[in-house]
C-alpha cells in the first residue's frame, strides 16, 4: 500500500530499509525521498516504520 504518494513510496519499502538495518527514521526518509513534497504522509510513514523496528 502506498504510504506516501507524491514519492510513491511504501509500506514495504519501509520495512525493506528497516530489514536492511535502518534504525533511525531520519535515515528512511531521506534513502526513500518520503514526506519530502507535501509532507502528510510523515506520520504514518513514522507508524509504519515503528511497527517495523518493532518486529525487527
Ligand atoms: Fe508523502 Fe506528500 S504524501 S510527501
Amino acid at each position: 500500500m502506498y504510504i506516501c504518494l507524491c514519492k510513491a513510496v511504501t509500506d514495504s519499502q519501509i520495512r525493506e530499509a528497516v530489514a536492511n538495518g535502518a534504525t533511525q527514521f531520519g535515515q528512511v526518509r531521506k534513502e526513500l525521498n518520503l514526506a519530502s513534497q507535501c509532507g502528510k504522509c510523515g506520520i504514518l510513514a513514522r507508524e509504519v516504520f515503528d511497527e517495523s523496528v518493532e518486529r525487527n
